[in-house]
């Protein structure tokens, strides 16, 4: 029963995509367990860019399953576009599989999203606005239309009607008519379900069957442990749980499932929305990074704001999800710096030095990053593929990082396209095709 989980050890968009994409040539299934298409996740083979938001990134082997599991928010207009968009381009999608007890992104969850943000004005969270934390809160409330809803129109009208009721009043104050039409949106979301029927599955079993037979099945995060509702920077955080524990919950198997966990970091660090980040370079520096690494909202576009690798945030994240390994991506971005910063403690507004993430959110706010400073590398580590070919002082801090996050590193990533990694410790065993 192998298994292996991949999660955001950060803030999110550390890569997991490329990583998963590499792990899913030798997977029987790719699982998606939380979030939804707030994530964006780019694989690059050869000339062809792909960017996936709800899909898993196993999709583009014909062999593999990809599983949208129940813990996942599924928007089905955008679903259906990113079936189309794959077929178009020549991908196979039959092996598709969508949890019939997923919840359904409505459009009302969308108008909440804006009008709740809207509210906070200069507070707001920065959301991607896809309706992603109404929909988890419908879920909570009990009020959550789920895929199954889609293929019996009873049941869904009557859900529906009693999903919009509320949701007319909380949005009265912004919309003067908002467009919610029970009849309309009722007939939209059953072509959806039929367009989408021939997707849904019972995929906890299906999970179950790959796990009995000894299939190596791969959990796809979205987000990140600082994204976490629970465990992230509250309220600036997404409304699922990114870590590990969630790809159980959100699956449908239990913890002695999982056989390897893999926290993705970048060599540095990246935020996009509002929140705190000790580690921040709101200078040129940080918009050098940012070029550099193309550091853009692949959903929504946005500047993702950079700073330098926090290790006791990694730690914390390494923790919380009980990591055996991290993937370093990035490593090529780095590249030309004489001095590279790691931040190593935290100095509060009270003078006292902290080692270990603060879980008072008013402690991190005013946290300053205590930097530990380590030399750079001119080279261009693009073409490295083996741990010699890396400058020494690149290894060096790959090395720092393996002891103070205390997680063995197993791959770091050179560069955006597959083939640009570099194996740092030994292949898993798991993986042995
Ligand atoms: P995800 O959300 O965690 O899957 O990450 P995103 O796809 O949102 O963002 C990661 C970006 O970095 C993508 O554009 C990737 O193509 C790119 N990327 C991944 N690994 C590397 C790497 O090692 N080096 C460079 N330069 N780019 C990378
Ligand atoms: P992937 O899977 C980076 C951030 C948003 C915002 C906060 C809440 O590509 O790493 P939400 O729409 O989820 O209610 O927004 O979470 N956020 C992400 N940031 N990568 C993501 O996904 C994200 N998904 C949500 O920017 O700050
Ligand atoms: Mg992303």
């Amino acid at each position: 029963m192998p298994s292996i989980v991949i999660v955001g050890a950060q803030w999110g968009d550390e890569g997991k995509g490329k990583v998963v994409d590499l792990l899913a040539e030798n997977a029987s299934v790719v699982a998606r367990f939380q979030g939804g298409n707030n994530a964006g996740h780019t694989i690059v083979r050869g000339d062809e860019v792909f960017k996936f938001h709800l899909i898993p990134s196993g999709i583009l082997y014909p062999g593999t399953t990809c599983v949208i599991g129940n813990g996942v928010v599924v928007d089905p207009t955008v679903l259906t576009a990113e079936i189309d968009g794959l077929r178009d381009r020549g991908v196979d999608v039959s092996n598709l599989r969508v949890s019939a007890n997923a919840h359904l992104i409505m459009p009302y969850h969308l108008m909440l999203d804006h009008a709740h943000e809207a509210k906070l004005g200069k507070l707001e969270i920065g959301t991607t606005k896809r309706g992603i934390g109404p929909c988890y809160a419908d879920k909570a409330s009990r009020l959550g239309i789920r895929v199954q809803d889609l293929l019996d129109e009873k049941i869904l009208k009557q859900k529906i009607m009693a999903a919009m009721e509320p949701k007319r009043l909380m949005l009265r104050p912004f919309e003067r008519d908002p467009a919610l039409d029970l009849h309309a949106m009722t007939e939209q979301y059953m072509l959806h379900g039929n367009r989408l029927e021939r997707h849904i599955a019972d995929t906890a079993s299906l999970l179950h069957r790959a796990l009995d037979d000894e299939e190596l099945v791969i959990f796809e995060g979205a987000q990140a442990a600082l994204l976490d509702i629970d465990h992230g920077t509250y309220p600036f955080v997404t409304s699922s749980n990114p870590v590990a524990g969630a790809a159980c919950v959100g699956s449908g198997v239990g913890p002695r499932d999982i056989t390897e966990v893999w926290g993705v970091a970048k060599a540095y660090a990246t935020r996009v929305g509002a929140g705190p980040f000790p580690t921040e370079l709101d200078d040129e520096l940080g918009e050098d990074i940012r070029q550099r690494g193309g550091e853009f909202g692949t959903t929504t576009g946005r500047p993702r704001r950079t700073g330098w690798l926090d290790i006791i945030a990694l730690r914390y994240a390494a923790r919380i999800n009980g990591m055996t390994a991290l993937a370093i991506t990035k490593l090529d971005v780095l590249g030309g710096h004489d001095t590279i910063r790691v931040c190593t403690g935290y100095q509060t507004s009270d003078g006292a030095e902290l080692d270990t993430f603060p879980y008072h959110q008013t402690v991190l706010h005013h946290a300053k990053p205590i930097y530990t400073d380590l030399p750079g590398w001119h080279e261009d580590i693009t073409g490295c593929r083996t741990v010699d070919e890396l400058p020494e002082n690149a290894l060096g801090y790959l090395r720092f990082i393996e002891e103070h996050a205390g997680v063995p590193i197993s791959l770091v990533g050179v560069g955006p396209a597959r083939d640009q990694i570099v194996w740092l410790g030994e292949r898993s065993p798991l993986l042995a095709a």
